[in-house]
Formats: structure tokens, sequence, C-alpha cells
């Protein structure tokens, strides 16, 4: 029996539109993402429980997890008969890489059940796939980070598909998801297929900024330069309040702030932990629209993917 879980991730960052991602892990120690068990069986058996078992689709081939488990198949050329537990804790279109967690840890963990006969690249080109089918195109700023932990910039080149960026070790992220869902796949149509010269450049000198501060360590030049030209001015519609939320939060001190993927989770960023509480309980009071939202002040993740027990 192999047990893996998967932590949630920030997909974009606010500056690397598809091209930064961050997996994040709460710091009073709870575990924030899926978890997914593998054993032998006679046949292909999949059995949902956690939190949010009852949004996942009730028809088993609609389920993310069968969909890994038939190309993991295919791509082994072996039918593999197995039993999963799937533990849906991540709430669905939060923004906080949902699906990514249950994409990751099924196919980590199919692959450790046969033995390992993917690599890594295979496997997280095999993620990607994954992620592309169900939001609308391939995308790997949630599976990188969720597979290889921390901070990940997405480069998709012929050999290397993700890069660990080193990141600010004191600095604490709040993510608060309101409650209600959006759609990943809607918060990409919404997006305008093509943009001026003026925000290709200003983004890029953003993006290229933002690697630089990362590896000279330059935290509050980092912060600064996290600013969403590409989703953010489009996507703001789809979240009520969120640039009075943005207002007061960096009113508070926050040194950045943004939406986590494609929303309506937001982020914010501070290196002081009674600044990041007093946030916290301003965005529970403030942010969250019913009792399933949530808060979390958080670390980032630099573990990614692992093995349980
Ligand atoms: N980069 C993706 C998007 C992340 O913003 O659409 C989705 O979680």
């Amino acid at each position: 029996m192999i047990k893996i879980y998967a932590p949630a991730s920030i997909g974009n960052v606010g500056v690397g539109f598809d091209i930064l991602g961050a997996a994040i892990v709460p710091i009073n120690g709870m575990l924030l993402g899926d978890f997914v068990t593998v054993q032998l069986s006679e046949k292909f058996n999949l059995i949902n429980k956690g939190i949010f078992a009852e949004k996942l689709p009730k028809n088993t081939e609609e389920n993310i997890v069968w969909k890994c488990w038939l190309k993991f198949c295919k791509i082994i050329k072996k039918n593999i008969p197995v039993s999963i537990i799937l533990e849906k804790n991540m709430p669905i279109g939060s923004g906080l890489g949902s699906s990514a967690c249950s994409v990751v840890a099924t196919l980590v963990a199919m692959n450790e059940f046969c033995k390992k006969p993917l690599n890594s690249k295979e496997l997280l080109l095999l993620m990607g796939e994954v992620e592309g089918e169900i939001s609308g195109s391939i995308h790997y700023d949630n599976v990188a980070p969720s597979y290889l932990g921390g901070l990940q910039l997405i480069l998709n080149d012929s050999e290397i598909i993700s890069q660990t960026i080193p990141s600010f070790k004191n600095w604490f992220w709040i993510i608060a998801w309101p409650g209600v869902k959006i759609s990943t796949s809607e918060a990409r149509e919404i997006l305008p297929k093509k943009y001026n010269k003026e925000v290709c450049v200003k983004n890029s000198r953003h993006l290229a900024g933002f690697i630089h501060a990362s590896y000279s360590k330059q935290p509050y030049l980092a912060a600064r330069l996290m600013q969403d030209f590409i989703a953010e001015p489009y996507r703001i519609k789809l979240l009520p309040n969120f640039l009075k939320t943005k207002e007061k939060i960096k009113k508070m001190g926050a040194i950045s702030c943004g939406i986590s993927g494609s929303g309506p989770t937001i982020f914010s960023v501070t290196d002081d932990i009674q600044m990041a509480k007093k946030i916290s309980s301003w965005l529970t009071k403030n942010y969250l629209q019913n009792e399933t939202g949530f808060v979390h002040i958080c670390f980032l993740d630099l573990k990614g993917v692992r093995k349980i027990g």
C-alpha cells in the first residue's frame, strides 16, 4: 500500500502568470492538500473521502483520479488493477491548485506502486497534460510546485520543465478562500487572446526583476515587483470586493497581495508574524462568504509531494 500527500499551491504568485507557482503549508503544522492511497485490487475501484468528497463528480469516469490512472496505465502499457482512496481535502475551483493536488498525488502514488517506471520529467509532463485537459490549456504552475515543492519557475524547455527559485524563508503567506467556486477554465476563457507590447514589456520587466531580486536576496524589491498585468485586471470582476480588500491589506502593512491562481482565494505576504495574525483575522471577518471558507497563515512548502507513513 502506498499513501501520498500533495500540497496546495499558489499559481502565478502575482507576477508570473502560468510561469510561477509556490507550494504552501500552514505554519500550525496541518497538511493542506489531498491524500491518495493505492493498493492492489481485482479491478479498478475508487473511494472518495475527505472534507470536499461530496463535491466530486458522482460518475467515477469524470473523476480526475480515474483519468490519471487511465493515462498512467496507457503510458506504461499495462493495466494495473488498483483500489484508490482519494482524500479530497482541497476545495474545487478555489485557486489553490485543488486539481493539481489530486493529479500529483495520484500519479506519484501509481508510479511508486509500480516501482517507478516513469522518471520525474515524464511524470511532470503527464501531470501538465492532465491539468490541461481539466482547465482548458496546459499550465504547470500548480502541478510543478505541488510535485517539487517551494517556488517553481516553469521553463517548459525541452530538457527542463521547472526550476526551483530561492524563496524568502521569513515570508508568511496568508491565504483566504471565501468558500465559493470559480472555474479555472472560465477564468482563463475571459483573458484576452493577445496583449499589447507595453503590457508584455512591463510584465517581462517585473518577472525578470522578481527572479533577480529572489537570487540577490532583496525581499522588498521582490515584493514590490509582484504585480499582475496579465490576469488580475480581467479577473477582478470575478472576485467581489477584491480591490477594496487588497487596498485594506496593503494599508495594514502587507508587502504584497494578489489573486491565488484563478481565484477566488487571495494571498498576501508579510515578514511579521503579528501582522500576519492581524491580516488573517481581518480576512476571516471580512472576506469569507460562508462557514466553509478558511484563512491560513502559511510558509512555502519546500518538500512538495511526499509519502505518508
Ligand atoms: N496560471 C493558472 C491561471 C493557474 O491563472 O489560470 C490556475 O490555478
